[in-house]
């Protein structure tokens, strides 16, 4: 059975008071709807709606991003949750299957839930997503009659009874699509909100003989964010997961509550992360590693039994093989590092590749942009860069050769050669004590 995803992301979101669309604000480096697109990618589904309104342009953006296939369907005014679901009509029609709602807010929805969705499918003609909710506040509820969904009311329409129910809507609903299309164009907005209700599909199918069921998830799988304060609940949840992830996948983590994963970071067995690391979108680390404390990566991947930082910075494009020492105040940006490699201390590696086994000094700089354009920067296998030498790119550095501590290396150094690029040294007898014997007498007469 093909699965059609229609994820409605066209609120506004007035309680992040932000002049971003709400479901582009981000938990883990990703925006709240690639989060919600990630989860329905559990059903591999053959079609994605996003139904975007306020900031539809950033949001097409940003779904194209992480999906190009992505159909996006603008809702110009919000009348309600039916109505967003009806967007997508014209980019499903003649699809044969079923459809998945899913809300663009809501980011932690696990596959393991969307697959029990997608199973009772199998015995249900509508399914819905529901939580035993603690505290059900304004939550839609879910009312039961033998077995069956039998309809859900909204909270502003709800009598004192039903809100006394705590089996809650979460919003995501499945059935087949024709059927789903069907059944909204059958909803009014004659209730307290003057909004098209999806949640009103329910009853309208039960009085067509339609059967529906709800499965249950955990409420924490359904929380939703609505402000910056729930932004920042979501992102420390989503933390702790990853956090508790990383632990039973046999990563070591010290400090495990300073250590920030992205949505998207993928640590391999038996690597060692000290306290105080960030992880931004895009890193892959193998098995073995150390990332030691204070260091920022994004956009890289570093190897096998590879040792980074303490503070260190890698950035995207950043590649290091298996072995290399990336050492304390070192950034490393688009730059290929072969195994062995060394970058100890206090240096800037950009737009450049490094052969195996060379050594570069502390204080080095590939000096790459030359206030238009980047050049590249070329270093062999078993080079030793001395101590503060400028590499000014474009230029390129041959196998075993040396540059002295100090260069300004603007020409390429061939394979076996040093170079010396800077002011020749000379040495003045006695000069040193002449003029500390001249200063201290002036210091000692006041003036
Ligand atoms: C909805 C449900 C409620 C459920 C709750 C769970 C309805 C009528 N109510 O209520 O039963 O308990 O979610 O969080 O469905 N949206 C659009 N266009 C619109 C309206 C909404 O795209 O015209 C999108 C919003 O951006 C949001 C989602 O749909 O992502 C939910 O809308 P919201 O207004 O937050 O619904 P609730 O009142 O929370
Ligand atoms: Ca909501």
């Amino acid at each position: 059975m093909a699965t059609a995803l229609i994820i409605l992301g066209a609120g506004m979101g007035t309680r992040m008071n932000s002049d971003l669309p709400k479901v582009l604000h981000e938990i883990a480096g990703a925006p709240l709807l690639v989060h919600a697109m990630k989860s329905g990618a559990a059903l591999a589904p053959a079609k994605t709606i996003v139904v975007a309104g306020h900031g539809a342009d950033l949001v097409e953006k940003a779904a194209r991003a992480h999906d190009p296939d992505v159909t996006v369907a603008v809702q110009t005014e919000q009348l309600g949750t039916a109505h967003a679901v009806g967007q997508a009509r014209e980019a499903l029609a003649g699809f044969e299957g079923d459809a998945l709602v899913l809300y663009g807010d809501t980011p932690f929805i696990r596959p393991q839930t969307l697959a029990a969705m997608h199973a009772a499918r199998l015995t249900d003609d509508i399914v819905v997503l529901g939580f035993d909710a603690a505290q059900p506040g304004r939550y839609g509820r879910l009312i039961m009659k033998d077995d069956q969904l039998d309809r859900i009311v909204e909270f502003k329409d709800a009598t004192d009874k039903e809100r006394g129910v705590t089996l809650c809507n979460s919003g995501v609903i499945a059935g087949d699509c024709s059927v789903l299309f069907d059944l909204i164009a059958n909803v009014g907005n004659d209730n307290a909100a003057g909004e098209y209700y999806l949640t009103d599909i329910i009853g309208i199918a039960r009085e067509r003989g339609l059967s529906a069921t709800v499965v249950t998830c955990d409420e924490s799988e359904t929380l939703g964010v609505n402000s910056r304060a729930e932004l920042c609940n979501a992102e420390a949840l989503f933390q702790a997961r990853a956090r508790a992830a990383a632990l039973a996948d046999g990563v070591t983590l010290s400090a495990p509550e300073t250590v920030f994963f992205a949505h998207d970071t993928v640590i391999g067995r038996d690597t060692v992360i000290e306290p105080n690391v960030v992880f931004g979108a895009g890193v892959t680390v193998e098995t073995g590693a150390t990332i030691r404390a204070f260091s920022h990566l994004e956009g890289c991947h570093v190897s096998r039994g590879a040792i980074v930082g303490p503070y260190a910075r890698l950035r995207p494009g950043a590649e290091l093989a298996e072995n290399v020492k990336v050492g304390n105040f070192v950034e490393v940006k688009n730059a290929q590092v072969a195994e062995g490699a060394k970058i100890n201390h206090l240096s800037y590696i950009g737009d450049a590749s490094i052969g195996a086994g060379s050594n570069i000094g502390a204080g080095t700089i590939t000096c790459n942009y030359d206030g238009v354009f980047k050049h590249k920067t070329t270093i062999g296998a078993d080079v030793f860069i001395g101590s503060n030498t400028m590499l000014v790119a474009p230029v390129t550095v041959g196998d075993a050769a040396m540059t002295g501590s100090g260069s300004v290396v603007t020409k390429d150094v061939p394979a076996g050669d040093l170079a010396v690029a800077r002011a020749k040294q000379e040495n003045k007898a006695g000069f040193a004590l002449r003029l500390f014997e001249k200063r201290k007498a002036r210091k000692a007469k006041g003036s």
